[in-house]
């Protein structure tokens, strides 16, 4: 909708309207949170033969019963499942408890403490950097704020970060320990980094010899359609390019069979990997493998995955078409307000200039929670006050369509008084 063509009583009467529309909203007690992509209830029940099996699955492995103290890197069957979904052989991957997120949080906070591979430690150095691509994922910029890693935002783009820009500030400054990734259905762009991107990250000079990439391949597997989409295994371009070193990767079946119940690997060198379980071993004697085992009887292999993954999808995609048909039917062709269409992962983006919080906010007030405006790049700050991530997944399909009323009434308003308090004030 262009503004420019109404008066300043007939945008004051149309903004009059969408707030009257808002208000019946908020009186209907809407509690619709899309704040987060966590599975919705059916999601959830796909996973429950995992558990109804659990009694039959065989815990006296050769390697000894999954039940005892033993085996801090993970049981080797779900090190070879996670290797075969991430395209590492079974040396190059340990498997821990639920949580993707956790192995990346100890794996900066042992840089901090003790440095990586002779390296001097983090803590010990007077600066700290990592290249923060953004809009990105909140949690791993939180990990930086909580430690003390000092956070340069670049521009993400449609085929992953603007790598003139990082490799332009890689190669000269020592300071700059790591990147954050999540290379494939992006956490809240959902783009898929090119086979270009992969290549530049692998082989680009980099004057920290600690520099680690924080390869985050949460949704690996996590296709809306066809789960086809490629990306390119950056471990073989750097394995030809000597840095295997560089790179760190984490996964986890949050997403494909319990979030926070699952099973997460973390693959890496085996030097880096000895590394890690040598600080772990003074913490954990070892993982749940009990969870271990009842995952690889239940999931079983990477095509196996691939079918309990066309059941998320089938619950998944129906919700991701409504936002983009609402969108589309709202505001097609309209350059001020911006979605993106992700074939894959939990989240839409969408941009919407110089509005995003108060967008944020009105929608709060009619009951729908969306994450915080800003909470997708660095210290919060979105220059543009742009970015608002969608998360689509929670709300059944009946609620999602009332929170797209309510988000297409409040973006309405707050451009309107966007508007009208930049042209007629
Ligand atoms: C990009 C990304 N990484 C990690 C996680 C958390 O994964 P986990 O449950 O394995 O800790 C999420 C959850 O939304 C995510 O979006």
């Amino acid at each position: 909708m262009d503004y420019i063509n109404f008066s300043k009583e007939e945008l004051e009467k149309m903004l009059k309207a969408e707030e009257k529309t808002l208000a019946k909203f908020g009186k209907r007690g809407l509690a619709i949170d899309m704040s987060r992509g966590r599975p919705e209830k059916s999601q959830l029940e796909i996973g429950m033969t995992m558990l109804e099996d659990a009694g039959a699955y065989n815990y006296e492995l050769a390697s000894g019963d999954a039940r005892n103290y033993g085996g801090l890197g993970g049981i080797r069957q779900a090190r070879e499942l996670f290797g075969e979904l991430l395209g590492l052989r079974a040396e190059n991957v340990i498997v821990g408890d639920g949580s993707s997120l956790d192995f990346m949080y100890t794996a900066v906070s042992f840089a901090m403490q003790f440095g990586v591979r002779g390296e001097t430690p983090w803590k010990d150095l007077p600066k700290v950097k990592f290249i923060c691509p953004a809009p990105g994922y909140d949690r791993h910029f939180a990990i930086c704020e909580e430690l003390g890693i000092e956070m340069i935002t670049v521009p993400m783009l449609d085929d992953g970060p603007d790598m003139d820009t990082v490799e332009s500030l890689v190669v000269d400054d020592e300071s700059i320990k790591g990147i954050w990734c999540v290379p494939k259905y992006s956490n809240p762009t959902g783009i898929v980094y090119s086979d270009k991107v992969v290549e530049r990250l692998a082989t680009m000079k980099v004057a920290a010899k600690d520099f680690r990439i924080f390869w985050d391949n949460s949704y690996v597997i996590h296709g809306l359609y066809d789960n086809n989409d490629k990306l390119k295994n950056i471990f073989d371009v750097a394995r030809k390019a000597g840095t295997f070193d560089r790179v760190l990767t984490f996964a986890s079946t949050s997403k494909i069979t319990f979030a926070g119940s699952g099973i997460a690997c973390m693959g890496a060198s085996e030097e880096n990997l000895t590394e890690y379980l040598r600080h772990l071993s003074i913490r954990e004697i070892c993982p749940n493998k009990v969870n271990q085992v009842m995952h690889v009887a239940y999931l079983k292999n990477v095509d196996n995955i691939k079918k309990i993954m066309q059941a998320h999808a089938e619950i998944l995609r129906p919700k991701f078409e409504l936002v983009d048909a609402r969108l589309t039917a709202e505001f097609a062709g309209d350059e001020f307000v911006k979605w993106t269409k992700p074939r894959g992962g939990y989240f839409v983006s969408l941009d919407v200039r110089h509005c995003a919080k108060r967008i944020v906010e009105l929608a709060k007030t009619a009951g729908v929670v969306f994450t915080p405006a800003g909470a997708s790049f660095p210290y919060h700050i979105d220059d543009n006050d742009s970015n608002i991530r969608i998360a689509p997944s929670v709300p059944t399909l009946e609620e999602l369509s009332t929170a797209l009323d309510v988000l297409i009434c409040a973006i309405k308003i707050a451009r309107i008084e966007l508007f009208l308090s930049k042209v007629f004030n």
